[in-house]
């Protein structure tokens, strides 16, 4: 069975000890729910694999409480340093050189030389793995393909009975996942839009960030086409809703809003909508429409992450 932990002391303590074992626990950081395994035991790497059925040519993340302890596994050039400073604790992930005297599992980079590092924001998070005592590599609590949870319900839903523990902190105040930026070459490059703006980084770098090749396995193998799905098909950039849709609305709404309407912010805000998409889409698939009609998203800000993740989310299905 999966313990549904709180966030008091005593059940955190308990949690780091679990991590400690080499048990599976999924903890809240402010963008999604993380699947946490000690990132130094090979056997509890491999178990997050299997408990997400992910590839294994898809590297993961490691979490850190703050950037001296990440600093002992990655190498910080001054702009990963600048860029660690100005935003961590936060919403970006680094990816670095490994250092050679890493003993990271090497699982977490899958074959390559380097390692996307992190710091979460949640005081619970950085307690949990300050006294784990071990970088704590978390993928997205979600099993391969499916929708990142932003609420412990969405994690028991979707991993119970394949994970040991879920540590509550309730809902997840950002909603996409982290930023990935590599400064693993010359020039930095966004890997993954996602919870920091890319206009944030670029104002503090002075200059704009490079893109990856598109689907370029090795420069971001966890930029799949098709992510993030619901069982619902996807119809974007809809500004009206047929009558057996359902209407994923940003902002006004219109007068016929098909079998159901879930509107990710009323006001138009962009943060707003990033908190609440995940879980729209998760309570729209549970309703059993097949088809979701969304309405047009501006493409700042977040809104970036948000286009993001809805255009993989209505790609074709790999399955
Ligand atoms: O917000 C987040 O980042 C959440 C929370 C739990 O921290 N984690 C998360 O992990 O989204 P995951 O595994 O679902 O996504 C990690 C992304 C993938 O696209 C992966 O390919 C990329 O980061 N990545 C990880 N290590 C990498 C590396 N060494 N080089 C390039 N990309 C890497
Ligand atoms: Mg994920």
């Amino acid at each position: 069975m999966t313990l549904h932990l709180s966030n008091s002391p005593q059940d955190i303590a308990k949690a780091a000890e679990l991590l400690q074992q080499g048990e599976l626990v999924s903890f809240a950081t402010e963008t999604v729910y993380g699947l946490g395994g000690n990132a130094r035991d090979d056997q509890a790497v491999a178990g997050i694999f299997e408990a997400k059925g992910r590839p294994r040519f898809n590297p993961l993340i490691v979490h850190f409480p703050d950037r001296q302890a990440a600093a002992q596994e990655v190498l910080f050039s001054p702009m990963a340093l600048e860029l660690a400073e100005a935003f961590w604790p936060g919403p970006l992930t680094l990816v670095l050189p490994r250092r050679e005297d890493s003993r990271i599992s090497l699982l977490c980079s899958a074959g390559l030389d380097t390692l996307a590092v992190r710091v979460p924001a949640p005081e619970t998070a950085r307690t949990l793995l300050r006294m784990a005592d071990c970088p704590v590599a978390a993928p997205s609590a979600n099993r391969a393909g499916k929708i990142s949870p932003t609420r412990a319900e969405h994690v028991m839903d979707e991993l119970s009975r394949r994970i040991a523990a879920v540590l509550d902190d309730g809902a997840c105040t950002i909603g996409v996942e982290s930023t990935v930026v590599s400064l693993a070459d010359e020039r930095p490059s966004l890997l993954r839009p996602g919870g920091l703006a890319r206009e944030e980084l670029e104002n503090l770098l002075g200059a704009p960030l490079e893109l990856p090749v598109a689907d370029s396995p090795v420069a971001s193998p966890g930029m799949l086409r098709s992510h993030y799905a619901p069982q619902a098909i996807l119809r974007l950039n809809a500004t009206s809703v047929g009558a057996e849709e359902a209407y994923l609305a940003f902002g006004s709404e219109p007068e016929d809003k098909g079998k159901a309407c879930f509107n990710l912010s009323p006001a138009g805000d962009l943060r707003e909508a990033a908190a609440n998409l995940f879980a729209a889409l998760r309570e729209l698939d549970r309703s059993g429409i097949s088809m979701i009609a969304v309405a047009p998203i501006p493409d700042t800000g977040l809104g970036q992450a948000i286009n993001d993740r809805l255009q993989r989310a209505a790609a074709p299905r790999v399955t």
